[in-house]
């Protein structure tokens, strides 16, 4: 991977990496010691044998079952192929090791790994002869509403406005934490609604970290590997092999346009302009909130959706230079959710005033909320 647009010098460059490394060695270390190592023995026992009916999810790189633990608790074992042994450890690694340093409430949390080799007899050319087998799984915390991709939809029906927000809100928030909580942010590389999954209260976390590295905050690399998913890749990355802090602004982007509108609101926002786009998100979730929203609230919240679907549509812009940073679309979205409680608190003091007055005055009052 080349690197361009640093302005660090290379002596300090490489005297901060190796202290970001040294640092990850202590960090890591002291987690490894608490890492549970599961027998792939154990792993068919509780996933029963790796069945069909236990299977709850396939990617690019494993395939993925709920099995039970003997402490009772639920896990997603995702077991890897076992075909291409460099680019498998290669992977299992990648995801394994960032997945060590995560610890937040929106990335999921790894429970275990198996890592195992065991000589298997086979027959060949008439002797009998022992090939080498090695077992690579990770075992997460299993969540119960499996893939965002699952619960898509458009503004008519499906997950209400709330919920979509919530799960916008803390992919965000996953993200902010691989970008910020480390001196080496963490680049996820694969976001999109298949790999954000969702808890039984809808509280989404970050998943599958198999295409995930660690990169100098300052650098812009620009890359041969093969990354991410078409469709959630920009511009500069189909053309130039450009790979930035922008690239997964511009992912979440997507994912966020697909989570307010639903699997068409991408190629519908790329059809027309936004002004035409923002007003028809709107005036579809304005005619969803109207009936559902607590009296007076309604404004509020549709400012919210505009304020969300602006966010996303500024997130996928062309330019990279102009998508907007993690913090400041943060501060965007606290911004929605102070303005919706002012409103929610001036609405339960008017409501507590006329209760007030009506007790004095003994008969009832109109209410309005
Ligand atoms: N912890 C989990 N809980 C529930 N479902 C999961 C979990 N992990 C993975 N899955 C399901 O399996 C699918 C594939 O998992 P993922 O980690 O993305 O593997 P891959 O690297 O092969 O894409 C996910 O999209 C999801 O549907
Ligand atoms: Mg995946």
């Amino acid at each position: 991977m080349a690197t361009i647009d640093s302005d660090e010098a290379p002596q300090a460059a490489d005297a901060r990496s190796q202290l970001a490394a040294s640092r990850r060695d202590s960090d890591i270390t002291s987690r490894l010691q608490k890492a549970r190592s599961l027998t792939i023995e154990l792993l068919r026992e509780i996933t029963d044998d790796f069945s069909d009916e236990r299977k709850i999810g396939q990617g690019a790189y494993g395939k993925v079952y709920v099995g039970q633990l003997e402490n009772g608790e639920d896990i997603a074992v995702k077991i890897l192929h076992n075909n291409m042994p460099g680019n498998d450890d290669a992977q299992f690694m990648r995801e394994f090791e960032n997945l060590m340093r995560l610890d937040h409430d929106n990335i999921v949390r790894l429970v275990g790994y198996c890592y195992e080799t065991q000589h298997e007899p086979m027959q060949y050319l008439g002797r009998t002869i022992f090939i080498e087998k090695t077992y690579r799984a990770l075992c997460f915390e299993f969540l119960e509403n499996g893939s965002l991709q699952k619960h898509l939809s458009d503004e008519s029906n499906g997950l209400d406005w709330n919920t979509r927000y919530k799960i916008i809100k803390g992919a965000w928030e996953g993200l902010k934490h691989l970008h910020q909580g480390f001196d080496e942010p963490i680049y996820h590389l694969d976001l999109k609604p298949d790999n954000i999954l969702l808890d039984n209260n809808m509280l989404p976390k970050l998943a599958d970290f198999g295409m995930s590295k660690l990169f100098n905050d300052q650098q812009t690399m620009i890359t041969e590997s093969p990354i991410g998913t078409f469709g959630y890749l920009p511009i500069e990355f189909l053309h130039g092999k450009i790979v930035s802090s922008k690239l997964y602004i511009f992912s979440l982007g997507v994912v966020m346009i697909k989570t307010i509108g639903g699997p068409e609101a991408h190629s519908r926002s790329v059809e027309m302009s936004h002004e035409e786009f923002l007003d028809l998100v709107h005036a579809n979730w304005r005619n969803r909130m109207k009936t559902a929203c607590a009296y007076g609230t309604l404004e509020a919240y549709c400012e919210q959706v505009k304020i969300c679907t602006e966010i996303a549509l500024s997130c996928m812009d062309i330019d990279r230079h102009k998508r907007p940073n993690i913090v400041d679309i943060i501060d965007q979205l606290n911004d929605t959710e102070t303005m919706i409680n002012t409103v929610i608190q001036g609405l339960v003091m008017v409501a507590d005033e006329w209760r007030l007055g009506e007790s004095r005055s003994g008969h009832r009052k109109p209410r309005n909320c």
